[in-house]
This record gives C-alpha cells, structure tokens and sequence, in this order.
C-alpha cells in the first residue's frame, strides 16, 4: 500500500508546460532571431497571426490586442459604449467583463444566469432590453461552449439596436450550427492568457468582427487613437499586442487543433466514466460543438462538495471553482450596479460549481485517477 501511495501522481488542475516535442526549441530559434533583428512590435508576425485568426475563425477581421480585457474595452469603446450608457452584463462571468464596462464609463446591469448552460437567461435579458434600452449588452461563452439561446440573442439585439459584444474569451475553438462561434457574432472578443485554449507566453488579446468600419476604429482606439504616426483621431490608449507574442502564438496556432481534439477526448472521458449519483456534469448545449475548455461538474449538496474538495486535495488533484461568486454580489460591484433581471440561479450555479482538470495531453492515467477519487466520495458510476 505504501509503495503504491508513493507511486501515485499527483493531477494538476491545468499544466501549461506540456509542450509539443519540437515547440520550444523552434521558440527558441525564432525569438533568438527577432531579438538579434530588434522585430518588438508590429512587423510580419503580428500581420500572419492577424490573417491566421482570420482564417481559422472565419471572421472577416482580426485585431490583436494587449489581452482579453483590453479587447472587451476596444470592442465597446469602437461601437460607441461611453458616458453614462447602460449596458446589460451576464452575472455569472469573470469580473473582467462586468469591469470593461465600468471602465469606459458605462453603468452595468447584471442579468441572471441559465442553469442549463451557464449563459444568461433568454427571458431576463429580453427583458432587462424592453425595461432598460441598453446601448449594449455582453455575453460570456464560458466553459468551452455558449448560450443553447444564442441566436435569439443575437436576433433580439439586432432587432432593438443594442451593439452586442460577445466575450470569446473561452471560446477558442467552439463550433456553433456547424460554424466558428465567433463568425456570427457582430463584435466578438477573446483573450490569449496562458491558460485559454489557445495561450500565449503573457498576455495577449483580439476584436474579431465582419464590419471593416469597427474593425479599423478598433485598430485605431488600441494604438493611442492615430490616424498617422503623430496624428490622433481618438483618445485610445496603447493596447498592441507585441511581436513576441504574436511569435509565440502562431507557433502555438500550428498545434491548436491537436490541443483542442484532446480537450474534448479529456472531456469525453468524464463523460462516460464520471459517477451519475450526488453530481450533474454540465454539458455543451445541442448545436455546439465544445473546445474542451474546462469541465464543468455542479454538486448541489453543499456537504459533498466539501467532503469532495477535501477529497481532492487530499490526493493532490487540482479543481477549480469556475466561478464561486456572482457579479452583484462581489463588493467591487455595489459603486457601479445599476440594477439586476431574472432571478437567483447565478447564485445557484456558483454555490455548486467545482471543475476537475481539464488540459490538453492529460493521460489516461491521469483522467482514471480524477474519476476514481470522485467515485470514493460519491460512489461509482451506475448503470441504467
Ligand atoms: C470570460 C472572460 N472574459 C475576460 C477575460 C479577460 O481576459 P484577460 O485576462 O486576457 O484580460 C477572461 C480571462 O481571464 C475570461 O475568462
């Protein structure tokens, strides 16, 4: 038994370092190059990363960023989101996408969550539109897919004018109706945090939209506003993404589709073996295909979502909770609130949310090991 103890590995909630053979070394070559040659900012590795997302998110145009949260800002501040506008924001998300809006100036309303899904409730947002007339509202495509309502989002903003922002940060990857998720959406978002599907060595971002107007006011507003070197059109602010990471990202771009056909087969695993009793594994809704971003479990019973953490940290396998806490509950929010649609399910989601690890290149082993110490907790997988 000792021995056996001693042999057992420890499972990490997400490992960055599991590199592709070849990816670092080939890092290497190019950065040792870019550095001797001074290539910092612009040049021809930010215009292929540029043209590449284009392609493999078929969106007519890509603009990179300094990160996620940046390029929500860009996003909003290019369709005119500013002073005093009221925008409509899902209250179960990462703070940076409530923060975006209180940083450029407009007032957030938070519009509860679907339990079946994670996006927001269809009925709340339509109605949080009819009572407020938002200037703009923002989704969140958490966990690897998007709201199972998302067209009739789209099509009711599109009908009462309210710029629709959708944050892709988690989305990298997510196919909706046979199609890249960004590819329909009007302005679309998505960070490149090192632990997003598709990762840079820092941080990084882009505005994705078809509209060449957004797309060029975007570029403007993230470049200190210019319209030629000393000519400013717009007050923006420095938002480049800098050629290194461009490198980098386009390295990482060659292997995304590998990564990504292990996330879902890492996800599928759970799927089939994960217990059925005391846990709900949340699933992409019909018409999505997932990127395998993160798996999602909801544990209701506040006891066995203890008893299951410390069960988990006992035997040294990462979890996380994604997220614990809702928007207009986080103290940072009360300044800012301007109100709130739907009901309390946000709270639900976030009280019983716990996600195993979940990260390309998992092995076997390692998904066997996460299942095994779920099921000594709350049993084994039943047959029906
Ligand atoms: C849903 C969501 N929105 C926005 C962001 C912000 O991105 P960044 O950290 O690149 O600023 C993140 C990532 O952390 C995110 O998950």
């Amino acid at each position: 038994m000792a021995l056996f103890k001693e042999i057992e590995i420890n499972v990490p909630f997400i490992d960055l370092k599991r590199w592709e053979p070849g990816l670092h070394a080939a890092l290497m070559d190019k950065f040792h190059a870019m550095t001797l040659d001074a290539q910092f900012i612009g040049g021809t590795e930010l215009a292929t990363l540029e043209r590449r997302l284009q392609v493999e998110l078929q969106v007519a145009h890509a603009v990179a960023c300094a990160n996620g949260t940046d390029a929500l800002q860009l996003a909003l501040r290019a369709g005119g989101v500013g002073d005093g506008d009221l925008v409509l924001v899902p209250n179960v998300t990462f703070w940076a996408t409530f923060e975006a809006v209180v940083n450029v100036g407009a007032k957030p309303v938070t519009v509860d969550a679907d339990l079946a899904d994670g996006g927001v409730c269809l009925d709340a947002f339509s109605a949080a539109i009819r009572a407020v007339r938002p200037k703009a509202a923002l989704l969140a495509h958490l966990y690897g897919w998007g709201s199972a309502r998302l067209s009739a989002l789209r099509t009711v903003c599109r009908e009462q004018g309210v710029l629709l922002v959708e944050d892709g940060a988690q989305s990298f990857g997510v196919r909706y109706l046979g199609e890249s998720i960004y590819r329909g959406a009007h302005i679309s978002t998505t960070s490149f945090y090192p632990a997003k599907v598709l990762g840079a060595a820092g941080d990084g971002g882009a505005v994705f939209t078809n509209d060449a107007e957004l797309a060029d006011k975007v570029r403007r507003l993230g470049n200190h506003g210019r319209t030629t070197h000393y000519g400013y059109g717009d007050v923006g602010w420095n938002s480049r993404l800098d050629s290194l990471q461009a490198a980098f990202l386009n390295l990482s771009l060659d292997h995304v589709q590998a990564r990504i056909a292990s996330r879902r087969q890492a996800a599928a695993y759970y799927h089939e073996h994960l217990p059925t009793a005391g846990i709900e594994l949340m699933k992409a809704p019909a018409g999505y295909e997932e990127n395998g971003y993160c798996n999602v479990c909801l544990v209701p019973d506040a006891k066995r979502k203890a008893a299951l953490e410390a069960h988990l940290k006992a035997e040294g396998i990462g979890f996380g909770n994604i997220y614990p806490s809702v928007m207009s509950r986080q103290p940072g929010a009360a300044a800012y609130l301007k109100g709130h649609f739907g009901g309390q399910a946000g709270e639900q989601l976030c009280a019983s949310v716990l996600n195993l690890p979940l990260f390309p290149y998992m092995t076997e082993s390692e998904l066997q090991r996460v299942v095994a110490a779920v099921g000594s907790v709350l049993g084994t997988r039943q047959c029906h």
